[in-house]
């Protein structure tokens, strides 16, 4: 018997391709679902606590956060952890998942926290040689080398901890020999064995998980379900950066990012993500423009750069790296028809530095702006920045949070703002940013105007 781990469809046979969702290599083998009589399976019975209102004061308390103190990580999870949360964090092997569990258990340790780090990839040794490099002195973390679901559950119930770790589950065995190591099936249940029992104990869990080769995590999409929180753990622009993205959580939102730098000493958060996706920037080069995406609650500052070169194809080219080539030719087309730019005959390449992907529509008044800019080899001065949707029509319009866009440009030296004219009434009372000159622009043609 073999089920698709993507939308979990049953097939007799290994098949190539999932024949109800069409992915690819998705066909692992599972046992066979048992074909007992349905009627004897479930009896009623009473639950041990009735239905309550909203106005029950025993359920009334109000979610107490318990902040790391790597600021990073407790913007990821929307401010602090919650007493018995659930995390499933994945990431590309050797991406530093082991480490960045071993530096959240540190600090929760040392808050008079007892947490248990189970290592079940790594022996005792390995995992004390990299505590003791990453400084790691609590007398409230343990460590245990296990793989036996069993003895993990035990260490749930009978440890009073405050936080267990689990590095990974895909290690973690169940004694019964139908259920493989790895299989599906036995994946689930120790997953939700193990999280069932934290869950009773309120004891809060993470589970470091594989991920496949495609980047999903590795095992049954219900893992996803069963806990609180799904982070995942990417490699930025370099090499020794890393992005913790947040793609569920029950206690947050989910928007929001860390940014961390990995060394010798283990991963810090980097303080000033701006100055990290801005500081290679050439200024006055042509093509080149700032904007202030939003990721979160959070603005950060990013470098849009394009570059409009001859076609010699009868359909030219257009190439876009961290951003929607959809949204980019859709700009292209307004800035020909409405502006009499011709970009039909030009090979258009648009890149956004750093390594993140944005996706919010403020970024199409920067996109048209470094398009014009290279087209026309005039580079926009260095102290602006822009943002703002564009229309069909040619129109800009407003966007989300203004402020926070603007609030992050000043504090990194960027006094001319290229603003939509909308938004403007929302911010231009703001004080004590330093000198900020706004250029209102309601018109794609204003951008061309400041070009020229
Ligand atoms: N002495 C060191 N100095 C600097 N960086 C180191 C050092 N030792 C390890 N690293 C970094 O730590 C990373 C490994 O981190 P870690 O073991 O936490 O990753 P992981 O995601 O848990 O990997 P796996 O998938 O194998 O469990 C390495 O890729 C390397 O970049
Ligand atoms: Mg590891």
């Amino acid at each position: 018997m073999y089920k698709c781990i993507n939308c979990g469809a049953n097939s007799l046979r290994w098949v190539g391709r999932c024949p109800e969702c069409r992915s690819f290599n998705t066909m692992e083998e599972a046992e066979a679902e048992s074909a007992q009589p349905k009627v004897a399976r479930f009896k009623k019975k009473p639950p041990e606590i009735p239905p309550v209102t909203v106005s029950d004061v025993r359920y009334a308390n109000p979610l107490n956060r318990i902040p790391t103190g790597i600021k990073e990580f407790d913007v990821s999870v929307g401010s602090g952890l919650v007493a018995g949360q659930s995390v499933l964090i994945g990431g590309d092997p050797g991406i530093g998942k082991s480490t960045l569990m071993l530096q959240v258990a540190e600090r929760l340790a040392s808050g008079g926290r007892k947490i248990l780090y189970i290592s079940a990839e790594e022996s005792l040794n390995q995992i004390i040689l990299r505590a003791k490099r990453l400084k790691i002195k609590s007398e409230t973390l343990f460590f245990q080398a296990l793989n036996d679901i069993n003895e993990a559950l035990y260490a749930v119930s009978d440890g009073e901890y405050g936080f267990i770790i689990i590095d990974s589950i895909q290690r973690i065995t169940t004694p019964r020999s139908d259920a493989a190591y790895g299989g599906i099936n036995g994946l689930r249940e120790i997953a939700h064995e193990i999280t069932s029992a934290c869950l009773k104990k309120n004891c809060g869990i993470f589970l470091v998980c594989h991920v496949t080769k495609e980047g999903g995590f590795a095992g049954p999409k219900t893992l996803e379900h069963m806990v609180d929180t799904v982070l995942y753990f990417d490699s930025g622009k370099r090499d020794s950066h890393r992005i913790l993205r947040c793609y569920k959580n029950r206690f947050g939102s989910t928007d929001e990012i860390g940014i961390y730098e990995m060394s010798e000493n283990g991963l810090s958060g980097v303080k000033n993500p701006s100055a990290y996706f801005t500081s290679e920037r050439q200024p006055d080069s042509s093509g080149s423009v700032i904007t202030a995406c939003l990721e979160g609650t959070r603005a950060m500052l990013v470098e849009v750069q394009a570059l409009v070169v001859p076609s010699y194809m009868p359909v030219p080219k257009r190439v876009c790296l961290g951003i929607d080539g959809g949204r980019v030719s859709i700009i292209a087309a307004v800035l020909e028809k409405k502006e009499g730019i011709k970009l039909s005959s030009k090979e258009i390449y648009v890149k956004i530095f750093g390594g993140i992907t944005v996706q919010e529509p403020a970024a199409d008044l920067p996109v048209a702006a470094s398009i014009v800019s290279s087209y026309m080899e005039k580079p926009l001065p260095s102290s602006f920045m822009a943002f703002g949707e564009i229309g069909l029509t040619g129109e800009v319009r407003g966007v989300a949070n203004p402020a926070a866009r603007i609030k992050e440009a000043a504090s990194a030296g960027f006094g001319d703002i290229l603003i939509p004219q909308s938004n403007l009434k929302d911010v231009k009372d703001m004080k004590g940013f330093g000198n900020i000159n706004f250029h209102p622009v309601s018109k794609l043609k204003k951008i061309i105007e400041y070009l020229t």
